[in-house]
């Protein structure tokens, strides 16, 4: 089912840069509404549940100490077509392959920190939202 909510982490290299303000001025600017918002800091079991699909990986491990080093900022935003406009704003995993003007091109050191997540399918969309905020703290 499509849904207009998709769900980002701003990662732990975008609140060490003091990047929060300016990457959600840029959300906010492309017609995204912030619906669930916090700062919270993944523990090691979070982060390996939360990107389980890649446990076999070569850079899991790398991943998980990334996502756990500091503190993260997750949000739900909501926009039509959120999955994918959103995914669009960030740009591609890899900064160095992302497109002008995207977060990961402006925001990105490399392809191991760069500095947002997008959810991938309206399904993940709803499942990293539940993982991350509890019905209470939505609206
Ligand atoms: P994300 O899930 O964080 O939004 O990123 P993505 O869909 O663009 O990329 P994905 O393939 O899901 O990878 C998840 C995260 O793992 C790190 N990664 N490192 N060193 C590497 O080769 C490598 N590949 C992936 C990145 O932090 C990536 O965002
Ligand atoms: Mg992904």
């Amino acid at each position: 089912m499509a849904t207009n909510r998709t769900f980002t982490m701003l990662k732990p290299d975008s609140i060490e840069k003091g990047n929060i303000g300016a990457i959600l001025e840029k959300i906010n600017a492309s017609g995204f509404r912030i619906v669930a918002m916090k700062m919270t800091q993944m523990t090691i079991a979070d982060a390996e549940a939360f990107y389980a699909v890649h446990n076999e990986r070569p850079f899991f491990g790398e991943l998980v100490e990334y996502m756990t080093r500091g503190p993260i900022v997750a949000a739900i935003l909501e926009k039509d077509n959120a999955v994918e406009d959103f995914r669009a704003l960030i740009g591609a995993t890899n900064p160095a392959d992302a497109a002008e003007g995207t977060i990961r091109k402006l925001y990105a050191a490399s392809m191991g920190e760069n500095a947002v997540h997008g959810s991938d399918s309206d399904e993940n969309a709803q499942i990293e939202s539940n993982f991350h905020f509890s019905g209470r703290e939505q609206f």
